[in-house]
């Protein structure tokens, strides 16, 4: 019997992931709720086949070279992969596992609860009534926006986008897109492509679906901000680079747009003393997207797949660079 590859698994997972793994591989788990620190994940990787990783770790250059020519698979338990060099692991022949598809629909129920909670303030109104303010039913207090029938600016119109657009169809909304460039299913999806200074001049609600990339970062700043609406709402449920957080503090504070939802931060976590935090017009969310019990469990697999797949030299389910099987 050939000895079993060995993968290293850099979180506490349930029992009925873990056990696939071992099944196949000898298993090195970093056995905790909290990330392996970059410098013992260095120290583990010497030698192994597969890495299954989350979002929190850095997986660089510098991690592959120690890894050596071993590796046969990197396979994240998340769509986004802002977190690896892929171009690095392309260059050494290494396939890259994400797991899109699975979180789709949770993350835009997320997206469009994070815009209902921020325009009808409903965490502000849950404090309120928990510090005993309430004293009666007054006509104008904790008045917020309507979702219904509002202008909702959609910046990335991938899988997400495109769920986030068929729920706010149900509310009536106008919706407005952006993307590198229109898209085919935009038509039976009620949206309109426009240019971006056209969205962010015309939204009350602008939510963000890109994956950070070097063309992303920094995406909103104070320019982008300052063309928005003073009634507008600014969704964030992609990754926190993708806002320039100072220009947004600066822009709420100033009165230059209404609020904001943000359920990805820079850093995360978000210190619990940051300045956002003060403001009653803004709701901040620990990257809670994909966070339902089953979509976790998809994700999960669907990352087991994809190490399994790599271990055995097969192609991966879903791969971050096809190119590396070119
Ligand atoms: C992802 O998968 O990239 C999300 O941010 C976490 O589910």
């Amino acid at each position: 019997m050939p000895d079993k590859p060995l993968a290293i698994v850099t979180r506490r997972l349930p029992a009925s992931i873990l056990d696939q793994i071992r099944v196949a591989a000898e298993m090195r788990l970093w056995d905790d709720d909290d990330p392996i620190p970059p410098a013992t994940l260095r120290e583990w990787v010497p030698g192994v086949q597969g890495l299954y990783c989350l979002l929190t770790d850095p997986v660089d250059a510098v991690l592959l070279d120690a890894a050596g020519s071993s590796l046969k698979v990197v396979s994240q338990m998340a769509v986004g992969y802002d977190n690896i060099d892929v171009a690095a692991c392309t260059a050494r022949g290494i396939p890259v596992g994400n797991t899109p598809g699975v979180l789709t629909e949770t993350t835009a129920d997320l997206a469009v609860a994070l815009m209902l909670a921020t325009a009808r303030r409903l965490v502000e109104a849950a404090e309120y009534l928990k510090a005993g303010k309430w004293a009666t039913w007054r006509p104008m207090e904790l008045t917020g926006f309507d979702v219904s029938g509002s202008t909702v600016g959609i910046v990335g119109f991938g899988r997400i986008g495109k769920a986030v657009a068929r729920r706010l169809r149900g509310f009536g909304c106008r919706i407005l897109y952006h993307d590198p460039a229109p898209d085919p299913d935009a038509g039976s999806l009620g949206a309109s492509f426009v240019n971006f200074d056209t969205l962010l001049k015309s939204s009350d609600f602008i939510t963000l679906h890109v994956p950070l990339t070097d063309d992303t970062r920094g995406l909103i700043g104070q320019a982008e901000l300052a063309q928005m609406k003073p009634e507008a709402v600014l969704i964030n449920t992609s990754r926190g680079p993708v806002l320039d957080q100072d220009a947004l503090l600066a822009a709420l504070r100033a009165g230059q747009i209404a609020g904001a939802g943000l359920d990805v931060t820079t850093p995360e976590p978000l210190p619990a003393d940051h300045p956002l935090l003060d403001l009653p017009n803004v709701v901040v969310l620990p990257h809670i997207g994909s966070a339902s019990r089953a979509t976790r469990l998809r994700m999960a697999q669907l990352a087991v797949d994809n190490l399994l797949a790599g271990l055995r030299g097969e192609r991966l389910p879903h791969c971050a660079n096809p190119e590396v099987y070119e």
